[in-house]
C-alpha cells in the first residue's frame, strides 16, 4: 500500500446519503498516514455524526464558522491553508452552487473560498439533480475555476427505483486521484534499485510529458437505429481511461475523448462525453494540436444509414422485421494520422482482433499511418473487454514487441513511459516533415 506521509488533507463532507461512505475514505487516508481534519456542514450531521468523524480522524471535527474556540485554534483561513489538498466528498448540487457562486455562508464554503491549495469536488447526488441544467453550469464553472471534479458514477441509488449518473464514485478511485494530486510516496520500496533501460522508471517522474497535449479516445460508440435503439459494442473505455490516467501522471495536458461509459472523469483530465463516431471525429479533431494521440476507442465501423426519427415499431412475423442498411462510419485513426498539419507527432492506435492478430495489427500500422499499434486478441475466452487484464503487442516501424499480461493500469503506464521517453524522437521527424 502506498502511504503519504506527512501528507494533510481537508475533507469537506456535504449533507447526502454518500456521507457514511466518506467514513471509509477517512480510514483509508488515515491507513495511509494522511492527517485528515473533517469540515461538516450543517446538512451533513443530518447523515453522520461528528462523534463519529472525530473517531476516525483522531482531531477535532469543524463544523461552525462562528465556533470562538475553533477559530481561535486554528481559524478558517489557516484551515484552508495548512494542507495539501481539500477533498469535497459528497459534494452535494447546493455544495456546488456555492462552490460556483463564490459564497462564503458556512465554514466549508469559507474554506474553499480562502483557499490556494488544489481541490477535489467528489459530487453524489440524484442523477436529476445531477443533470439539472444549473448544476451542469455550476459544474463547468468550478472545471474553469481549475477544480478538479471526480464522478460522478453510473448506476443505482439509495432512493429505490433510482439509476442513472448520481452516485459517489467509490473509495479507491478516490483514493487514486487524492494520490495523483498529492503524489504518493512508495516508502516500501522507494529506495529499491531498478534495472537498467526499465521504461517504467520514467513513469517515476512527474514532468516527463510536462507542457505536452496528449489526446485519447477511448469507450465504445453508439450508432443510433431510432431514438430508443442503437448499435454497440462491448468496450468498457478500461484501457483508455487508464492511458489517460498515466499521461495525467507524467504531467501532460490530457483531453480524454470518451464514447458512452460507465466510468467516471479521471481526475485532473479534461473529458469530452460524445456518443457516435461521427462525433468523436469531431471532438478529436477540436481537441488538437497534440502532441501524442492514442486512439484506443472502440469506434464502430458502421452506422445505420438513415436512423429514425421515431421509434420503428415492432411489425408482424418475418414480414415485419425491419431490414437496416449501414454506411461506413470516419476511420478517426486513419483521418487524424493522415493530416497535413495538425498530425500529431506519435499517433498510436489500437487493434482488437479475435484471430490472426499479429498480421492484422501490421497491416494496419500500415494502412493507417499511424506510428505504433497496439494490438490485442479481444476472443470472448480472453476477458479483456470489460476486463482489468491485458496481453498486448507493440508494433512499430521497428518491429514488434510482446509485453506480458498484466493490469490494464500497468500496460497504459508502460505505454505511456514509453511514449514519453521516445517522443523526441518523433517530435524532430515531425520538424523535419514540415
Ligand atoms: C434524505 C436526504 C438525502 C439527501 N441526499 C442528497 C444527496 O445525495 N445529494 C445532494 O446534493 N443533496 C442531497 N440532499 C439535499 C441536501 O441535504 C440539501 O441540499 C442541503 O441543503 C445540502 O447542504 P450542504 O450542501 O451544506 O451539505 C438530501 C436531503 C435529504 C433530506
Amino acid at each position: 500500500m502506498k502511504t503519504f506521509v506527512a501528507k494533510r488533507v481537508v475533507l469537506i463532507m456535504g449533507g447526502g446519503i454518500a456521507a457514511y461512505k466518506c467514513l471509509d475514505l477517512i480510514r483509508r487516508l488515515r491507513e495511509r498516514e494522511v492527517q485528515v481534519r473533517v469540515v461538516m456542514t450543517a446538512a451533513a450531521h443530518h447523515f453522520v455524526t461528528p462523534l463519529s468523524v472525530g473517531a476516525l480522524t483522531n482531531e477535532r471535527v469543524f463544523t461552525n464558522l462562528f465556533d470562538l474556540d475553533d477559530e481561535r485554534e486554528i481559524g478558517h483561513v489557516r484551515l484552508a491553508r495548512d494542507c495539501d489538498l481539500i477533498v469535497v466528498a459528497p459534494a452535494t448540487a447546493d455544495l456546488l452552487a456555492r462552490m460556483a457562486g463564490g459564497h462564503a455562508n458556512d465554514l466549508a464554503t469559507s474554506v474553499l473560498l480562502a483557499t490556494d491549495k488544489p481541490i477535489l469536488v467528489v459530487p453524489a447526488m440524484n442523477p436529476h439533480m445531477w443533470m439539472n441544467k444549473a448544476t451542469q453550469r455550476n459544474v463547468a464553472q468550478l472545471k474553469a475555476d481549475g477544480v478538479h471534479i471526480l464522478g460522478p458514477a453510473i448506476g443505482e441509488m439509495a432512493e429505490r427505483g433510482e439509476a442513472g449518473v448520481g452516485r459517489l464514485v467509490e473509495v479507491p478511485e478516490i483514493l487514486m486521484a487524492v494520490e495523483r494530486l498529492i503524489g504518493g510516496d512508495q516508502t516500501a520500496n522507494a529506495a529499491a534499485p531498478r534495472p537498467p533501460h526499465d521504461v517504467s522508471m520514467a513513469s517515476q517522474r512527474q514532468d516527463v510529458l510536462t507542457g505536452r497535449h496528449v489526446l485519447i479516445t477511448a469507450g465504445p460508440t453508439h450508432e443510433p437505429i431510432d431514438p430508443v435503439r442503437y448499435i454497440a459494442n462491448r468496450s468498457s473505455g478500461k484501457q483508455g481511461y487508464a492511458i489517460a490516467v498515466a499521461a495525467a501522471r507524467l504531467g501532460a495536458r490530457v483531453t480524454l475523448v470518451s464514447g458512452p461509459v460507465s466510468l467516471p472523469d479521471p481526475a485532473g483530465v479534461d473529458v469530452v462525453r460524445v456518443v457516435t463516431a461521427a462525433e468523436m471525429l469531431e471532438a478529436a479533431q477540436a481537441a488538437l494540436p497534440a502532441d501524442i494521440a492514442v486512439f484506443a476507442a472502440a469506434v464502430a465501423d458502421w452506422r445505420v444509414a438513415k436512423p429514425k426519427s421515431e421509434k420503428i415499431k415492432k411489425g408482424r412475423g418475418e414480414a415485419g422485421v425491419p431490414k437496416l442498411a449501414l454506411t461506413e462510419n470516419p476511420d478517426i485513426l486513419k483521418t487524424i494520422a493522415h493530416l497535413k498539419s495538425r498530425r500529431p507527432a506519435l499517433v498510436i492506435g489500437f487493434a482488437a482482433e479475435t484471430q490472426t492478430l499479429v498480421a492484422h495489427a501490421r497491416r494496419k500500422l500500415k494502412r493507417k499511418g499511424a506510428d505504433w499499434i497496439v494490438a490485442n486478441d479481444v476472443s470472448p475466452g480472453t476477458g479483456i473487454m470489460g476486463g482489468d487484464r491485458n496481453t498486448v503487442h507493440l508494433l512499430s516501424a521497428a518491429g514488434i514487441e510482446s509485453w506480458p499480461d498484466m493490469s490494464k493500469d500497468k500496460v497504459a503506464e508502460r505505454l505511456m513511459a514509453r511514449a514519453a521517453a521516445d517522443l523526441s524522437h518523433y517530435l524532430t521527424a515531425r520538424t523535419a516533415a514540415e
